[in-house]
C-alpha cells in the first residue's frame, strides 16, 4: 500500500501534499503554512547533500522497495567481499503462519566487517586520516589514531585473543568505559570472528553476571575504573563480583583483561585476582601488529547486544555480519549526509545500539572521523559539549533528546559561549524529541541552520528505520519523517489490519532489511513470539505510531511494558522482579510516567509484607536494591505506598489505572468495575502523597 500511494503520483505516501511547496522551498520560494511547522533546508545545504531533493529520495526508494536485490547488492558491492554472495542477495521468511522465522542477507559472502572499516579504508588512502579522537573527562586529556595507528592497535589485540584461545563464534564480554579501547575491541573481536558482546558499564554486576551466565564468554576484557564527571566508577570490582556470581554456573571463565586507567584508580589499589586478570598494559603492547583476518560468512554473528523487553530476563539480540555491514554503513552516509571532510561525534555510549551502529562500525566502514568523548556530557560544566564542539570543529553531532532537555533547563549562555560554526548537521535518538526541544536545538544549538536527524529504530532494527535525510525534505519538528531505503512501516490496528492515510496505531515493517536481527541468542522462540507472532506477516516494533495527512511519522512511544527513561530500555518486569527480590517487598507494580528531563521516569507502586511500617529508610533502601540489581540508571524516581493493587478477578494488574495514577489523571480512571475490590483505587489515590 506504500507504494500505492507513491505510485499515485504524489510525492510522499498517503498524500504528502506539501512536497511540491518543499520543491518550491528549496527554489527560493516562500511558503506560509498555516497549519504545520515545517522547517526547511537550506537552498546551500540541499544543494550539497547527498540526497537533495524529495524527487531524488522517492526515486532512491521506489527502487529500494521494487527492486531490493538489486539496491542492496550495488550498494554492497562498494565493500570488499573475499568472495561474492550466492545467487540469493535476500532470503526471508518474514511470516511466522509460513514456518520459521529466517532472515538472511548475502549469505555465501565471505568477508569480515573489520578489514571493510580499516584494511579496505587505508588501501584506498586513508591510512594518515584520524579515525578516533579521543577526549577524556578531564578537558586537556586526550589522543588521536588514524587509520592505521587504529588497524595496529586492533591486531595486537586480535593476536592477544587469539594466543588465549578464543576462535571464530566464541562471545567475549566487553566492560568498558567510552576510550578508544572499546571500539579498538570490538573491532578486534570482528577481525577475528569472535562474537562480542559489549555491557554498557553502568550496569551492575548481577545484570552483568547474568549476561555472563547466557553467553558463557572466554573472555571479559574490562578497565579498572573511569571517572564521568567528579565521581571514580570501580569497573573491576563490579566484574569482579559478577564473575563470582556466574562462577555458580559452569564452565568459569579464565581471563579477565583489565585496561589501567591511572587517572581513576592506581595499580596497586585495584584489586587483582592472580592467574585470571591480566593488565592489556602488560600484554597488548608485545604482541605483532598485524594479525590476518578470519573470512566470515555474511551470515555469521558478529555481536550480541542484550535488550530489555517487557517480560523475563535481558535478550541477547544477534546481528550478523554482512547485512548489518551493508546497512549501518549505508544509514550513516545518508541520514547525516556524511562528507568525507566531516568530524563526527556522537554521545552515546559502545554499550548501547546506537554506539555499535553510529558510534563504531557505520561511521568507520565510511572512513569518518569519529570523536569519542569518556566524560558526561555537562563536566565540568554545561559548555563543555560545545567546547568540545569547538575543539574538534565537529560537523555532525548526534545526542538524546533527554540531553537537549536538561542542556536547555541550564541556559543558552552555555551554548552561545562557544562558536559552533564547525556544526552542519545534528541527529536526535532515543525517544520522541518533544516540539520545544527539538526548537531550542535547532535554533540554539544549531544557529537555525543545521538540519536535524530525527533517527527512529531499535537494537532489534541494527541501523536508522525512519529518518529524515536532512537535504530533501521539510522537516516537522518532533516527527522522525519518512522511511529509509528499503523500509516498508505499516500501522496496524489491534487485529493487524494495515491502516492508511491518516491514523494511529501500531507500526510494523513489512519484509526484511538487511541490518534486521536474525534470532535472540539461543531463543528463538522468543523471537518469533515477540516480534512476528503479534501481528503476522510483519515485524512488531512496539512502539505506537501517528501518520498524518502529509505521510509524515510521529512515534508516541511503547506500547508494551517496557520504559524509556533518558533513551534508555527498561523493562518493567526487571524492575519489579528486583523490588520484590527485597524481603520486605510483597508485591511491586512499575510504569512510567513523563520526566521533564528523563522523557519517562519510573513510578514504582510497592505493597510491603504485612505489618512492615512504610519509611523513609526503606523507600531507599529499595531504591538501591534496584540500583543494585540493574544499574543506577533504572533507579525508581517515585516509590508509591501500595496497601493493594488494582487487579481483574483473575489477579491481573491493570497498569492501565496505574499510570493514571501515577500522572494524577484521576479523572480518567475508567472502568473500574472489573477490578477484584475497587476499592484499592481509592486507598491507592489517597496514598498518593505518602
Ligand atoms: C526504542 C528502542 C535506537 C537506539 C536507541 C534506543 C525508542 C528510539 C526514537 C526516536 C521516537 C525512539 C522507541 C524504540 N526510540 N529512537 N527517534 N523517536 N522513539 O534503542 O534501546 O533498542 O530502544 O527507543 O520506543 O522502540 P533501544
Amino acid at each position: 500500500s506504500y507504494l500505492r500511494h507513491v505510485d499515485s503520483r504524489k510525492l510522499m505516501p498517503n498524500g504528502a501534499g506539501h512536497i511540491p511547496h518543499l520543491k518550491a522551498v528549496i527554489l527560493g520560494e516562500a511558503l506560509a503554512s498555516e497549519e504545520d511547522d515545517l522547517v526547511l533546508p537550506s537552498k546551500e545545504f540541499s544543494d550539497q547533500a547527498n540526497v537533495h531533493s524529495p524527487e531524488q529520495y522517492m526515486e532512491m526508494y521506489k527502487r529500494s522497495i521494487e527492486d531490493p536485490d538489486g539496491f542492496w547488492s550495488e550498494i554492497a558491492s562498494q565493500f570488499y567481499w573475499k568472495q561474492k554472495w550466492g545467487e540469493k542477495v535476500c532470503d526471508e521468511n518474514f511470516d511466522v503462519r509460513d514456518g520459521k522465522i529466517k532472515i538472511e542477507w548475502f549469505k555465501g559472502g565471505i568477508t569480515n566487517v573489520c578489514y571493510n572499516c580499516l584494511d579496505r579504508n587505508i588501501e584506498a588512502g586513508l591510512g594518515d586520516k584520524v579515525a578516533l579522537y579521543w577526549e577524556g573527562n578531564e578537558p586537556g586529556l586526550d589522543g588521536s589514531l588514524t587509520y592505521s595507528q587504529l588497524l595496529n592497535q586492533v591486531c595486537q589485540v586480535a593476536n592477544y585473543l587469539k594466543d588465549i584461545g578464543v576462535k571464530k563464534g566464541d562471545a567475549v564480554i566487553v566492560y568498558l568505559p567510552m576510550i578508544n579501547e572499546l571500539p579498538i575491541t570490538m573491532l578486534a573481536c570482528a577481525r577475528i570472528g569472535a562474537v562480542h558482546s559489549v555491557v554498557f558499564a553502568g550496569f551492575s554486576a548481577e545484570s552483568l553476571a547474568q549476561r555472563i551466565t547466557d553467553c558463557k564468554p572466554k573472555a571479559v576484557i574490562t578497565c579498572n575504573a573511569v571517572r564521568r564527571g567528579t565521581k571514580p566508577i570501580l569497573l573491576k570490582d563490579i566484574v569482579d563480583a559478577a564473575i563470582n556470581d556466574s562462577a555458580k554456573d559452569p564452565p568459569s571463565l579464565d581471563v579477565c583483561l583489565v585496561y589501567d586507567n591511572p587517572v581513576a584508580l592506581k595499580r596497586e589499589d585495584t584489586k587483582w585476582t592472580q592467574g585470571r586478570d591480566i593488565w592489556w598494559q602488560d600484554v597488548i603492547p608485545k604482541y605483532p601488529s598485524t594479525c590476518p583476518v578470519e573470512w566470515v560468512d555474511a551470515e555469521d554473528p558478529l555481536f550480541l547486544l542484550y535488550t530489555s523487553g517487557s517480560t523475563g530476563k535481558p535478550k541477547g539480540v544477534l546481528h550478523t555480519a554482512g547485512g548489518y555491514m551493508v546497512y549501518t554503513a549505508t544509514t550513516f552516509k545518508y541520514a547525516f549526509d556524511y562528507k568525507p571532510s566531516d568530524i563526527y561525534w556522537c554521545t552515546a555510549d559502545c554499550g548501547w545500539i546506537t554506539g555499535h551502529s553510529y558510534v563504531t562500525y557505520g561511521p568507520l566502514l565510511n572512513g569518518a572521523t569519529v570523536l569519542v568523548y569518556e566524560g558526561a556530557p555537562n563536566y565540568p560544566d554545561a559548555g563543555r559539549c560545545w567546547d568540545i564542539v569547538d575543539k574538534y570543529k565537529v560537523s555532525i553531532f548526534y545526542t538524546a533528546p533527554t540531553l537537549v532537555r536538561s542542556l536547555m533547563r541550564d541556559g543558552e549562555a552555555y551554548v552561545t559561549r562557544y562558536s559552533r560554526k564547525s556544526l552542519r548537521v545534528l541527529g536526535s535518538v532515543g525517544e520522541p524529541i518533544n516540539p520545544s526541544a527539538w526548537r531550542w536545538f535547532y535554533n540554539v544549538v544549531g544557529d537555525s541552520r543545521c538540519p536535524i536527524s530525527d533517527t527512529w529504530w531499535q537494537t532489534e532494527t541494527g541501523g536508522f528505520m525512519i529518518t529524515p535525510l536532512p537535504g530533501a525534505w521539510a522537516q516537522k519538528p518532533g516527527s522522525a519523517t519518512f522511511p529509509f531505503f528499503g523500509i516498508q512501516p505499516v500501522i496496524v490496528d489491534e487485529k493487524g489490519v494495515e491502516i492508511d492515510g491518516e491514523c494511529s496505531g501500531y507500526l510494523c515493517i513489512k519484509k526484511s532489511w538487511p541490518g534486521a536481527f536474525r534470532t535472540l541468542y539461543g531463543d528463538h522462540e522468543r523471537y518469533e513470539t515477540t516480534y512476528f507472532k503479534p501481528f503476522a506477516g510483519y515485524y512488531f516494533s512496539g512502539d505506537g505510531c501517528r501518520r498524518d495527512k502529509d505521510g509524515y511519522h510521529w512515534l508516541t512511544g511503547r506500547v508494551d511494558d517496557v520504559i524509556n527513561v533518558s533513551g534508555h530500555r527498561i523493562g518493567t518486569a526487571e524492575v519489579e522482579s528486583a523490588l520484590v527480590s527485597h524481603p520486605q517487598c510483597a508485591e511491586a507494580a512499575v510504569v512510567g510516567v513523563e520526566h521533564e528531563v528523563k522523557g519517562q521516569g519510573i513510578y514504582a507502586f510497592v505493597t510491603l509484607v504485612d505489618s512492615v511500617p512504610y519509611s523513609e529508610d526503606l523507600r531507599k533502601d529499595l531504591i538501591l536494591t534496584v540500583r543494585k540489581q540493574i544499574g543506577a540508571f533504572a533507579a525508581p524516581d517515585k516509590i508509591h505506598w501500595a496497601p493493594g493493587l488494582p487487579k481483574t478477578r483473575s489477579g491481573k494488574i491493570m497498569r492501565r489505572i496505574l499510570r493514571k495514577i501515577a500522572s494524577r489523571q484521576l479523572d480518567e480512571l475508567g472502568d473500574t468495575s472489573t477490578l477484584a475490590d475497587p476499592n484499592v483505587v481509592k486507598q491507592l489515590i489517597e496514598f498518593s502523597d505518602s
